[in-house]
């Protein structure tokens, strides 16, 4: 949140404020995705260093041979699995200290190369060794770096699984023996341990694909953080014949393994602004008031029991305020209804330009639309229940799972919850003899590694499961028409 400022390169800055509201409710912002007042002021571009020839991912380092190891499940057909066998198999297998070795290996590759959105060349190259030495068939590229993967008969039902893989411009503070080798990048929101733990689920469908119901789609997706890398995905059919859709995310408010979901809408709505206001007689005056009218439009327009968000984060002027003087507003805004995330977006714009109106101003107001405008993300309460039900059986009982509050985050799996059904659920980290309890996007961010062969086995099982209760019963009822 705050850790940009000092890497921006000098400007022509006779005023630079950064007032950053410390509410609780921006505070919560921090452990998801969030971006950097530099994508604001619109400098992403220039924020990305080239990686410059850096090495591939080392490919001898291989996976062990999960596919080899059906027989730790001692299932040839289907029917002990039908009857819960399914549950042994695939913690069996989660348990074996080579899984949770390969798993640990991938990841700490991947954390030490990390990579901005967009750019994910060497961690999509490392997924594609990884599946090729597994024996999963994918497609590459969807949205430039992504990598769609496919377990299973081939046939509906469909169900996707999906893994975020960029980095943020963070410097990582944490001393230790993986610690980023490229400057100013950091896996500082759990999306090395989201690409390993997905990889360790193709590796346990792949093992079980002759007990699979139907077909599981694996995304490994480019550009959670800035860039939309969701919506790529859809544009490039990642979700054709897809009847629903879950993600895992770490979290450091639940203790390492521990399973935290709700129904109905779990993160924000989110989007960001910056306008420019210009000529007039005064533009500081016309800055000065837009921002106090701005704060007007939670206190005095929103239901107070619609929680939303507006803050004014960046001002930045390039001159005294005469004539030829610019002046930058930056900010975001959150909202949890779609309803409320377009009518800010819309009077957000309408206040700047009209209170610049008002001065003799001209104003423009850029909301990114194409790289950071996420809608809120909203969990289908039968996806829902999905996962609690999974997590709980999987992982023994009531205390595996935790029903969460809201929070003001945001996370592109919004694209896809607004396309088809979709469970986004979190997965603890929180250790405290590791030191792994600081939030996302803290250059301290690190996770309890413990945790990947528990969001692999998870994921398996969500997605083995779904495919099971879909062409078994009606309990999912409603699926998209097949056009496989
Ligand atoms: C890959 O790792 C192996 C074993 O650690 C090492 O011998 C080899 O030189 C590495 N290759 C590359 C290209 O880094
Ligand atoms: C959200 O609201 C916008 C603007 O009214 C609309 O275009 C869009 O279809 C809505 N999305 C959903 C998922 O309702
Ligand atoms: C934290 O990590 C340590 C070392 O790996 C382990 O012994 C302990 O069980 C973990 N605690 C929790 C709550 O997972």
């Amino acid at each position: 949140m705050g850790s940009s400022s000092s890497r921006r390169a000098p400007r022509s800055v006779l005023l630079f404020l950064l007032l950053v509201l410390a509410s609780p409710l921006l505070l919560a912002v921090a452990s998801s995705a969030f971006l950097e007042d530099d994508v604001i002021l619109g400098t992403v571009a220039a924020a990305a260093a080239r990686l410059g020839g850096s090495k591939g991912a080392n490919a001898s380092t291989r996976r062990p041979a999960v596919t080899g190891g059906c027989d730790v499940v001692g299932v040839s057909g289907g029917r002990r699995d039908e009857v819960g066998g399914w549950k042994e198999g695939i913690a069996a297998m989660a348990a074996r200290p080579d899984v949770a070795a390969w798993l640990r290996r991938v990841r700490r590759q991947i954390h030490e190369r990390p990579e901005l959105a967009y750019e994910e060349v060497e961690t999509s190259r490392l997924v594609r060794q990884e599946l090729e030495a597994l024996g999963v068939a994918f497609r590459h590229p969807l949205a430039r770096t992504g990598v769609l993967a496919t377990v299973g008969t081939g046939r509906p039902p469909v169900v996707a699984l999906r893994a975020d893989m960029d980095a943020l411009p963070i410097q990582e503070a944490v001393e230790w023996e993986h610690k980023s080798k490229n400057p100013g990048k950091m896996h500082a929101c759990g999306h090395d341990a989201h690409v390993a733990m997905l990889l360790g689920a193709a590796s346990i469908l792949k093992a079980r694909e002759h007990l699979l119901k139907g077909t599981v789609k694996l995304l490994f997706q480019p550009a959670e953080e800035p860039g939309a890398g969701a919506k790529r995905m859809i544009e490039d059919g990642a979700l054709e014949g897809v009847e629903a859709i879950f993600a895992v995310h770490v979290s450091h408010e639940h203790p390492t393994s521990v399973i935290g979901s709700r129904t109905g809408v779990l993160l924000a709505g989110c989007g960001f602004f910056k306008a420019l206001i210009r000529g007039g007689r005064d533009t500081v005056l016309a800055a000065a008031s837009t921002i106090i009218s701005l704060q007007g439009l939670v206190s005095r327009e929103a239901d107070p029991l619609d929680s939303q968000v507006v803050s004014v984060a960046v001002v930045n002027s390039d001159g005294g305020g005469n004539d030829d003087s610019t002046f930058v507003l930056g900010g975001t805004f959150r909202a949890f209804s779609n309803a409320s995330f377009y009518q800010l977006r819309r009077r957000i714009e309408e206040v700047i330009t009209l209170q610049a109106r008002v001065h003799g101003c001209d104003a423009s107001v850029d909301f990114f639309e194409d790289q950071s405008f996420y809608p809120p993300m909203v969990n289908d309460a039968r996806m829902y229940e999905h996962v609690k039900t999974v997590a709980k059986e999987l992982l023994g009982g009531d205390a595996a799972y935790r029903d969460v509050p809201p929070m003001m985050g945001a996370e592109d799996f919004s694209f896809y919850s607004q396309v088809i059904p979709a469970g986004f659920y979190y997965v603890g980290v929180r250790n405290e003899t590791l030191g792994s309890v600081h939030t996302g996007h803290s250059p301290y961010f690190m996770i309890d590694e413990d945790v990947l062969p528990t969001g692999a086995a998870v994921h398996a099982a969500i997605a083995e499961r779904y495919l099971a209760t879909a062409s078994v019963s009606s309990s999912y009822p409603d699926p998209v028409e097949q056009e496989l």
